[in-house]
């Protein structure tokens, strides 16, 4: 499977795990790269930048094959020390970047200084060509199907995708609903060169999250998912569940959502203590997308990897032959 994404990032198979905050530690981003695809650690689950470089050394003990880094921009009053995580991945040799969020302009000149791979996560064709337009190597296009934030468009994958590989030079990877082959199979039938999931990982055996998080996916049907913040024009896409109900109630209040009242339901640190590590899946937010509709086991990275692939060959020889 040789396409730009893999020949651009050094991998065997175009499949991406995505930045993913306090599941991408070192045993996740280690598990997606030890079977072939690209890992991702994400920066800002680690607390400051020297826990970031003690995170890295430790992925680097669990694989020799490459992985990245993901730093989220988040629109926030109070910034993490962003350049600080930038120097430290610098410094530590990654080769490897996601970025998401805010504009990553400034950064991108000092990554390619020391021969960094940036690919760009985005959620619209506009902002893909922005970020083919400032420097960056790939695109990560996330349609409206996708956990976190898909944005405020509402455009799903079925017509982002081949609409931003139209107008796209750089190479485009389909992120957003993905869970099997045969779906991988049909983002490349839309010009993705490569894949991108985040809630298909945390549903294994190596993610580093309670077992009541991964079995609330298996469970979870494609109607399990909701949108809670888009009275604050910052949408994000998670599991259904009291906490998310919660929010909704408050939203759907008349007037303009007050967000010192949703904040201690959604707060980072409740979300990876109550749910994440405790598993009370109730109790925080817990991000997921649509795609938990296709999820039905629990697999190793590498089982899943490679059943993908196979799948993805299988529906090219079974299904899209009659195209042909
Ligand atoms: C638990 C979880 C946490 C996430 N946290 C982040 C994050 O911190 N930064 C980011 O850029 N994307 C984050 N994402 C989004 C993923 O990187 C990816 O774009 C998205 O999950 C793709 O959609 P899918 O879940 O349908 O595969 C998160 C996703 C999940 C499931």
């Amino acid at each position: 499977m040789k396409t730009r994404i893999t020949e651009l990032f050094g991998i065997q198979y175009p499949i991406i795990q995505g930045g993913m905050q306090w599941v991408g530690r070192a045993e996740m981003a280690a598990a997606v790269s030890n079977a072939g695809g690209l890992g991702m650690l994400t920066a800002l689950t680690q607390p400051t930048p020297e826990a970031l470089r003690q995170e890295i050394a430790r992925c680097r003990e669990m694989t020799d094959k490459p992985f990245g880094v993901n730093i989220t921009i988040l629109p926030t009053s109070t910034p993490p020390p962003y350049e600080e995580y930038a120097q430290v991945i610098i410094d530590s040799g990654v080769k490897i970047v996601e970025t998401a969020g805010r504009n990553p302009q400034a950064f991108i000149p000092g990554f390619h200084a020391h021969g960094i791979k940036v690919i760009h996560k985005c959620t619209s064709v506009r902002f893909a060509l922005k970020a083919e337009a400032i420097g960056c190597d790939a695109v990560s296009v996330d349609g409206f199907e996708c956990a976190g934030h898909p944005g405020e468009d509402d455009v799903t994958n079925l017509i982002l995708l081949p609409v931003a590989a139209a107008k796209l030079s750089i190479p485009m990877v389909a992120s957003g609903g993905i869970g099997n082959g045969q779906q991988m199979a049909a983002a490349f039938a839309l010009g993705a060169e490569g894949v991108n999931m985040g809630t298909r990982f945390v549903a294994t055996q190596e993610a580093p999250v309670h077992e009541a998080v991964k079995r609330r996916m298996v469970e979870a049907t494609e109607r399990d998912t909701t949108l809670i913040f888009r009275s604050l024009n910052n949408t994000g896409r998670v599991i259904n569940n009291d906490i998310a109900r919660q929010v909704l109630e408050i939203e759907a209040r008349p007037g303009d959502t007050d967000f010192s009242e949703i904040q201690p339901l959604v707060a980072g640190n409740r979300g990876r203590e109550r749910v994440i590590e405790q598993g009370a899946t109730d109790d925080g937010l817990m991000w997921g997308g649509m795609v938990v509709g296709l999820i039905n086991d629990i697999p190793t990275c590498a089982e899943l990897i490679e059943r993908m692939v196979a799948e993805a060959r299988e529906t090219v020889r079974q299904n899209l032959i009659a195209l042909s």
